[in-house]
């Protein structure tokens, strides 16, 4: 037999060791290491203890035909074209396009996604109002709360308009065993766990939130989704870095990974898949938190200030980007700030821009425009806190910082996109037509932009201004 022994697993990157050590030697993060107990014969089969209790259940609910179909049954290979029964992929639509988009068009029956976000963003939130969205359209969903109770979960269900659906059913536990027992009371096909980290199985010597714990729940929570058809959404917690908690052990295990960003005291939040099995994860999609819940952002409004409805001001230091998304195009507000710093200790602070892009274009301004920033302290932000990362938003950042130092703006209503080289070129970008478009739809009618992209972006009432390198664009700065 097995010998039972101790490991050491790291709760960032899911390293085993086989003692304990201060700092993690695969990832190098401090105190990271949990002890965790390791039960050759426990392990052997996991999928049996859940899917056994699973197959428990008597069934006499309608949505039983969607339940309980996989079974102990040993599984056998099959050509590919009727592997997994030969059916096409079916999924819950939830209505709210926002959501269903990143999703790749729906939750997919059977499937485990995990919503990632840091505390306080509303994720409890999005999930609730998704329930109720599914429950509305005859889906049920058991939402199991194990962080609020039961009176809190439908106190806010009230406020969000969802206090009466009748396939929305609610339960606030943290027990394992018993969630799956209710779940096989109630028979829904959404099961919704908020949040990940505090359910536990009370058979496992580790507490709630650990390594052990998330691991084996989760893992059950999959073979429970597999067996039953139930798709599962789990919602976990990040860590101040932005990782999710023992991202490794997780993310492999689940079919999506969902991240919701944004800044807690910003109005918008984005949705963003970083792993899908169902879909691409060039999708996101765009909320904002008002005090009756989430509101899906229209389509294309932009996680930007339309200038054109700020007035017309030029504005120095402001510059607006049209940022691809996906399939989608979002503009997007970068400001940059220069104040007098200290020669050699000089800060360059970014906000939703990668610092490394942020240096690279200072580096370029000084060596291709002559501007001296050696001895200033650059922040630069995205507003609205929308992530920026397309090197096509270069150009735009470019004079943002060059118009902050300078006091100078591009015209009002002017968009620019670019991608900037470290020789001074300005590069085409991709998908300019579409930018263009969307420039125009929202009311701009100046495009800054590389001379290769001049034909594709030629958009009835949009004036094209091109710019090769850098000095050509810094004589658009007003
Ligand atoms: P919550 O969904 O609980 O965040 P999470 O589950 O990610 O920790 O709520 C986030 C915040 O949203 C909360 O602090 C208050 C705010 N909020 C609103 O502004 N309007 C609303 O209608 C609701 C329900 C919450
Ligand atoms: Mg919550």
């Amino acid at each position: 037999m097995a010998k039972v022994r101790d490991v050491f697993v790291c709760s960032a990157c899911g390293g085993t060791q086989s003692r304990w050590m201060g700092k993690c030697p695969d990832c190098g993060a401090w105190d990271s290491l949990e002890k965790q107990t390791l039960d050759a014969t426990a392990s052997k089969d996991p999928q049996r203890g859940i899917v056994a209790a699973w197959r428990g259940a008597e069934i006499e609910d309608p949505h039983a035909d969607l339940a309980g179909l996989a079974g102990l049954a040993t599984p056998q290979a099959a050509p590919i074209a009727e592997a997994g029964g030969g059916a096409p992929v079916a999924r819950i639509s939830s209505r709210i396009g926002e959501l269903d988009r990143v999703l790749g068009g729906g939750l997919v029956v059977g499937s485990v996604v995990l919503l990632g976000g840091e505390p306080g963003i509303g994720k409890s939130t999005l999930l609730l109002q998704a329930a109720s969205a599914w429950a509305r359209t005859g889906t049920r969903v058991l939402y199991v709360s194990s962080e609020e109770s039961a009176e809190q979960v439908r106190g806010r269900a009230e406020r969000l308009g969802a206090g009466a659906e009748k396939e929305l059913f609610v339960l606030a536990d943290t027990n394992l065993a018993r969630i799956v027992e209710q779940a096989r009371r109630v028979v829904p096909r959404v099961l919704v766990i908020d949040s990940a980290q505090m359910v536990y199985k009370s058979d496992i010597p580790a507490g709630p939130g650990s390594v052990t714990q998330l691991r084996r729940c989760v893992a059950e929570l999959v073979y429970l989704a597999k067996a039953s058809g139930i798709a599962v959404v789990l919602v976990g917690h990040v860590t101040k870095e932005g990782s999710l908690a023992g991202p490794r052990i997780v993310e492999h295990l689940v079919d999506a990974v969902l991240t919701f960003e944004g800044d807690r005291y910003h109005a918008h939040r984005i949705v963003r898949a970083v792993k899908n099995r169902y879909g691409t994860t060039m999708e996101l999609g765009i909320f904002e938190m008002t005090g009756t819940g989430l509101r899906e952002a229209p389509e294309g409004a932009g996680v930007a200030a339309v200038q054109g409805r700020e007035g017309l001001q030029p504005r120095p230091g402001s510059v607006v980007c049209p940022v691809m998304q996906g399939s989608r195009c979002v503009l997007v507000e970068l400001q940059a700030l220069t104040a007098t710093g200290f020669l050699g200790a000089a800060k360059r602070k970014s906000s939703g821009i990668d610092a490394g892009r942020l240096a690279m274009l200072i580096a370029v301004l000084e060596q291709h425009a002559g501007l001296r920033l050696a001895d200033m302290d650059v922040f630069a932000s995205s507003v609205g806190g929308l992530k920026v990362a397309e090197p096509a938003s270069d150009l735009a950042l470019l004079l943002a910082i060059a118009g902050a130092h300078r006091r100078k703006a591009v015209e009002p209503a002017t968009a620019v996109i670019g991608e900037v080289g470290l020789g001074g070129e300005i590069r085409p970008v991709t998908h300019a037509e579409q930018r263009a478009r969307e420039a125009a739809r929202l009311g701009y009618t100046t495009l800054i932009l590389p001379p290769p992209n001049a034909k594709q972006a030629g958009v009835k009432g949009v004036r094209v201004l091109k710019a090769a390198t850098v000095s050509d664009a810094m004589g658009l700065l007003g």
